[in-house]
């Protein structure tokens, strides 16, 4: 039940209800404005303060009341207000509120719902928490979202959402800090928290109820709908207005491609990109009608730029971030961050000064503010750039585009694709923080094979080394790492060794003496070598701006890979430092040498591509050294454009259902910024997953572009078979699925190679045009037609057109308890191969499949790439493409494969087809050059 049918009608006691003119609509129900003072004159301990709520996104123009130290607050009786016959279904109540309390510990205030004068459910500071929350009468306490500190001073609006639900309890949502200019449907899932509660009222109160709590309301509205509680103006608000105000239109503004302009505030000076993969000349004006114009603007020591957009446009990418798919309402600090066990920060590893827009159309749009310093986007209210006033003028890049797949390959025509990575490295990789001895290593290589559990990597993290100091083996754990390299090559496995920036500073240690021989160090603000410490102790860091630093640093990795190691994992880059004071970094003012075309500078300039340089560094001599092979790089930091030079994971996250679910979004948005290989420590770094989330978390990790497990040291064993036999046929089902995908996972990097096409994408690249799609957080594509749909996922909107689901390895996902739904699109045709162990048993004389999903016209394509899976025989044409399509003749499919690119194309290749549709599989077996025919009857 929602409302108490029984209460009784009477007058509020200190209040000013505004039951509105008949004239309203009828679905505002009350609303409270304070705009009476006299009515709350007498009131101890109340006052109503004229002005604004001096938030910087909720413009307040009339008065507002605070309350301090008082218990039963201002009180209404709500039964003039809902109407008791027929109630609303829905009832919503919206306010605006904020904590002035130093401390929510103790001192509650919020609102409060009662029921016949007992306190059934409340919504404000939570004591017990001390954050944002709200409780049942129950007693659970339900935070309500990414409110970072216990006590945070600004104004937040609040949307309660009771749905009534006759047979049972009443379902609630509520909305923090909405954007009320957008529908209901509309707002990012990040606003929301839902619950069920019995909940029954006839009474709300305003209170703050301990000693010394102060909180203020304003704009209390009661509804049946959304538009009624939420209004059009709240937002932007008179911050962004008072910006603007001085902001000016940018001096120069060019062409510099095909719908893509370069906006300069003033004439550039020093300025070299980082995001861009080389100079770019302008072409010509930039075209008249152009929609989206950035104004730069300066105020107290911070220069600005603000971008005006629609409401109605849905943002994402900037990055690595946690939180919802959709970006609107988010804050982001770009500062790359250590950030151990990050719970939804606004700052993590890496920083994407980058943001996409894609409007209602399904046209879409993206923004490079090109600018390394430490910066901030605000997309609570369009979209804000902020950083300090010292940052020299930056370019802002505007590119529109009439689709988002369409954007990100414009992007990666600015940016650079990235490169083609080994087949290797695609497979599954095992991880943990370390593998120590070397024996260790060999069990678990050995356990996989065992065991049937597909895997093609396994990882060295710092325990390897002796005692920390890169560029090292512990002469106890490892004694012979060629001979451990060795002994897990011969059963197919990579290996991928850990080199972290920090230098032990060690006089004696051959890195350290050749480093500092050749002067190679970052300085501090007065010129003496930095030291700070890091795993080893004390460290120093090369500066990796200097191009003869870069050659010093890559030269490095000759030596070190002929221990037969593969891959190299570039960790800690932001650079981590082991100093609280100077924030988990080095000082700010320290000072980088820069050369090339690169100014000297400060840290806090260079910060945000310190990673980056170290990766561009690692990757040459790596190349270097190993000329015929596709490097690897893994790095914790990074910044827009560095997926030329690394793929990336997401840190150190959490053991928890809760980061497994952020993991999709975060990768997504990553895919977004321009970097395709990426994902999440599967099974989460910090804390012991259970059985039950680690074999949750791998059955959709086994579709991240990037697909590892690791975890933390000290925490449980996380190898697919340590958690018991469930786990481990969960582990074993959703590695076959991928490994049995690995020709079409390929073809997909390929894409991404080629274009900028992102390997991992949201659920709206299916139809950019239907918006129930713009904010599906937890099911995703691999690739263009392939959906991914977690088992743990809510269910959410689809595409309109039904998607096929299907069974690669004989697995039911529809019962299997772990397996996520896999579909395919209609008129897509998806290459497979066989379970392998190991990519390295990939060749092209094993047997090839396809499914085929025809659309309404009865047709299908699809492609599929193939080549050496290492090494650049692929420049030299050594490959095939190969381009398949189906078609319905009467009542038979005909797939056949149409064109093939490389030298590698065949006059000749036996396929075995599967045409799924509603009725089933339908199987074909035959030559695809010369066409396979399959026919509904032909038993499966
Ligand atoms: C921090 C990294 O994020 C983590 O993955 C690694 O295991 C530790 N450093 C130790 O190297």
């Amino acid at each position: 039940m929602l409302l108490n049918k029984s209460r009784i009608i009477t007058t509020a006691l200190i209040l000013f209800v505004l039951l509105l003119p008949a004239s309203a609509p009828a679905d505002i129900l009350f609303t409270e404005s304070f705009s009476d003072p006299a009515a709350y004159h007498d009131a101890e301990n109340i006052s109503i303060l004229p002005g604004s709520l001096n938030a910087k996104f909720h413009r307040e123009t009339g008065d507002r009341i605070r309350i301090q130290d008082r218990t039963h607050g201002v009180t209404y009786k709500l039964d003039k207000a809902i109407p008791s016959d027929p109630q609303p279904d829905d009832l919503y109540i919206s306010f605006c509120y904020r904590v002035l309390s130093d401390s929510t510990k103790d001192k509650f205030s919020g609102l409060v719902l009662y029921n016949n004068g007992s306190e059934v459910f409340g919504l404000g500071n939570d004591y017990v928490s001390q954050n944002y929350s709200f409780w049942t009468s129950d007693g659970q306490g339900i935070p309500i979202g990414e409110i970072p500190i216990p006590v945070d001073k600004q104004v937040h609006q609040i949307v309660l959402r009771i749905t009534a639900n006759p047979d049972g309890p009443e379902r609630i949502k509520v909305g923090l800090d909405p954007f009320c200019r957008r529908s209901e449907s509309r707002q990012p899932s990040h606003i929301w928290t839902e619950y069920e509660t019995e909940l029954a009222f006839d009474e709300l109160r305003l209170r703050s109820g301990n000693e010394n709590s102060v909180c203020e309301f304003d704009e209390i509205r009661i509804g049946t709908d959304w538009t009624s509680v939420t209004l059009a103006d709240n937002n932007p608000g008179e911050y962004i207005s008072k910006l603007t105000q001085q902001m000016a239109a940018p001096q120069t503004a060019n062409r510099i491609g095909t719908s893509v302009a370069r906006f300069w505030p003033d004439k550039p000076v020093g300025y070299y990109s980082f995001a861009l993969n080389k100079k770019r000349p302008p072409q010509g004006p930039v075209p008249s009608g152009w929609k989206l114009e950035p104004n730069f603007g300066t105020l107290d020591d911070k220069q600005y730029v603000y971008v005006s957009i629609p409401a109605e446009v849905d943002l994402y990418g900037t990055g690595e971030v946690t939180g919802s798919l959709m970006r609107n309402g988010k804050k982001i600090t770009l500062f790359n961050k250590d950030n151990y066990g990050y719970g939804e920060p606004d700052q993590l590893y890496q920083s994407h000064p980058w943001v996409f827009g894609v409007r209602p159309d399904g046209s879409a749009f993206g923004i490079v503010f090109d600018c390394t310093w430490k910066s901030q986007l605000d997309l609570r209210a369009g979209i804000l750039f902020t950083t300090t006033a010292v940052a020299p003028d930056f370019p802002v890049i505007v590119i529109e585009a009439d689709s988002p797949q369409q954007l990100m390959h414009k992007l990666a025509d600015l940016t650079g694709t990235m490169p083609m990575p080994p087949r290797w490295a695609l497979g599954y990789q095992q991880c943990r923080y370390s593998y120590f001895p070397d024996a260790r290593v060999r069990e678990v290589a050995d356990t996989f094979r065992a065991k049937q559990i597909p895997c093609d990597v396994i990882w060295f993290d710092i325990d390897y080394m002796d005692g920390f100091r890169v560029f090292t083996f512990d002469p106890n754990h490892f004694p012979d790492p060629a001979a451990t390299n060795e002994y897990i090559h011969n059963q197919g496995f990579k290996s991928v060794w850990m080199i972290d920036p920090g230098v032990k500073h060690d006089p004696g240690y051959s890195i350290y003496d050749s480093g500092t021989e050749a002067d190679v160090w970052v300085k501090t603000a007065v010129g003496d070598t930095y030291i700070g410490p890091v795993w080893p102790g004390d460290c120093v860091f090369p500066d990796f701006t200097s191009p003869a630093v870069r050659d010093w640093w890559a030269d490095l990795y000759k030596p070190f890979l002929a221990h037969g190691i593969d891959g190299v994992w570039n960790d800690m880059n932001e650079p981590a430092v082991f100093n609280d004071k100077t924030n988990g970094t080095m000082p700010l003012d320290n000072q980088h040498r820069g050369g090339g075309e690169l100014a000297p500078g400060l840290h806090i300039r260079y910060h945000n591509v310190y990673g980056m340089l170290m990766v561009k560094a690692s990757r040459r001599g790596i190349k270097d050294a190993r000329p015929d092979k596709r490097p690897f790089v893994l790095s914790r930091a990074n910044f827009l454009g560095g997926h030329r030079y690394a793929a990336t994971w997401t840190g150190d996250n959490n053991a928890t259902r809760k980061h497994m679910e952020l993991s999709i979004p975060m990768s997504l948005n990553l895919s977004l910024s321009g970097q395709p290989f990426n994902g999440p420590d599967i099974g989460g770094f910090v804390g012991d997953a259970t059985p039950e989330l680690w074999a949750h978390w791998i059955s959709a990790g086994a579709f991240y572009p990037f697909s590892r497990a690791h975890s933390a040291k000290d925490t449980a064993d996380q190898e697919p078979w340590s958690f018991g036999p469930e786990t481990e046929k969960a582990a074993r089902t959703a590695l076959q699925r991928r490994y049995r995908l690995m020709p079409y996972i390929y073809t997909a990097f390929r894409k991404a190679h080629k274009t900028g096409s992102p390997v991992m994408q949201p659920l709206f690249f299916a139809d950019p045009s239907d918006l129930s799609l713009r904010n599906q957080d937890h099911a995703f594509l691999i690739g263009p037609d392939l959906m991914v749909v977690p088992k743990w996922s809510a269910p959410g909107p689809m595409p309109k057109v039904a998607w096929q689901t299907i069974s690669l390895v004989g697995e039911d996902s529809s019962t299997d308890p772990y397996q996520c739904d896999l579909k395919v699109r209609p008129g897509s045709i998806i290459p497979l191969g066989p379970v392998v162990q190991t990519t390295e048993q990939i060749n092209r004389s094993l047997p090839l499949s396809l499914i085929v999903v025809l659309d309404q016209q009865g047709k299908a394509s699809g492609m599929l790439y193939e080549d050496a899976g290492d090494g650049y025989g692929y420049q030299k044409g050594q490959f095939c493409l190969s381009i398949f399509a189906a078609h319905r003749q009467g009542s038979e499919v005909i797939v056949q494969c149409t064109d093939q690119q490389g030298d590698w194309a065949a006059q000749k290749r036996l396929v075995s087809v599967k045409v799924v549709d509603a009725n089933g599989t339908h199987h074909g077996f035959g030559d695809i050059v010369s066409g396979v025919k399959v026919s509904p009857d032909i038993a499966p």
